[in-house]
């Protein structure tokens, strides 16, 4: 897989403040990329700067192969910030004037733009006018533009603020479509739970500068360990003794824990093929993996 997205070295400095301080990543074609950090951490002027907004003062970013350097690389949809529709029009209208723009024929437009609204569930509102929309009508309508494009890079900064219930899982499930046809994906967002479910990997940025980075499933593995729980203090020496040095005996009342941490040491398939070799028999053995949550507060604390 070649990388669709290349940043190297990307410094921004708004005055004596530096947004963003020496950011290098790179992301597969196809692949999610979610951007964490706490509010001011520089998610959106990274985002800026992949769209081609605002320019880097050091580095460079290469989108499929082409140079950014403060313009809108082709194929590339951003939602960042609201929406800028036009007020006095209708959502419909909006939408069908983006849809030309996009270089649709009007025929086509004209189906692309009710599929978009169905999918983002606006079918309802398509003839109201976009300046009576609420805040969160409007971040669907937004998110219906990126589907009308259909880009070969999406950047979506919060897609999910100011939505309902409904609005949040449409995101997850706009994403995924994205994905599946091969989009590749920037997404900011607070969601972690949300971020977990919908990305390959993740970026967390901390007062500009990045404090994780890494495919999800590999970041929270290390920090993830396997739990087995015995009945007496005689079993779980017996049991730390098959384990190895992985594992330690949690002090406490009986019946004892021992853990292994991280998860990504040791026999991967757990701690029960040694087990069986043993005349101990556990209470319980379990895997308790780590959350994009604790990983978040953990690097950002
Ligand atoms: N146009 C600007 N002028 C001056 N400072 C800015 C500008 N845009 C962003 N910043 C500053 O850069 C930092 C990062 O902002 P931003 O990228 O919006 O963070 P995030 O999206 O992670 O909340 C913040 O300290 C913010 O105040
Ligand atoms: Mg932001």
């Amino acid at each position: 897989m070649t990388d669709a997205i290349v940043a190297h070295s990307i410094t921004k400095r708004y005055g004596s403040l530096t947004a963003l301080d020496d950011v290098s990543f790179a992301l597969p074609g196809g692949c999610v990329l979610g951007l964490l950090g706490p509010n001011g951490a520089g998610k959106t002027t990274l985002l800026r700067l992949l769209a081609g907004l605002v320019r880097a003062d050091e580095g460079e970013i290469r989108i499929i192969n082409e140079n950014v350097r403060g313009q809108t690389p082709k194929d590339l949809t951003a939602l960042i910030d609201r929406p800028g529709y036009c007020p006095p029009l209708t959502a419909w209208e909006n939408l069908f004037e983006l849809a030309l723009a996009y270089g649709l024929d009007p025929a086509t437009a004209q189906t692309s733009v009710d599929e978009a609204l169905d999918r983002m569930g606006l079918s309802w509102a398509a003839q109201r006018k976009f300046g009576a929309f609420s805040t969160g009508m409007r971040q669907r309508l937004g998110l219906a533009g990126v589907l009308l494009g259909n880009p070969s890079v999406a950047l979506l900064d919060e897609p999910a603020s100011g939505l309902d219930p409904a609005g949040i899982a449409d995101v997850r499930s706009l994403v995924g479509s994205l994905r599946r046809a091969g989009t590749t994906v920037v997404v900011s967002s607070h969601l972690l739970g949300e971020m977990e479910q919908v990305c390959d990997e993740i970026l967390v940025l901390s007062r500009g500068k990045v404090v994780a980075a890494g495919p999800v499933r590999t970041l929270l593995a290390k920090r993830s360990h396997w739990e087995v729980r015995v009945q007496s203090a005689e079993d779980a020496d017996r049991a730390r003794d098959a384990l190895g040095v992985d594992y330690e005996v949690v002090p406490g009342r009986e019946p004892l824990w021992l853990l292994a941490t991280p998860r990504d040491h040791g026999d991967p398939r757990g701690p029960l093929p040694q087990l069986l070799s043993t005349s101990v028999v556990p209470i319980e053995v379990r895997e308790s993996t780590s959350s994009l949550e604790s990983l978040f507060f953990e690097v950002t604390a």
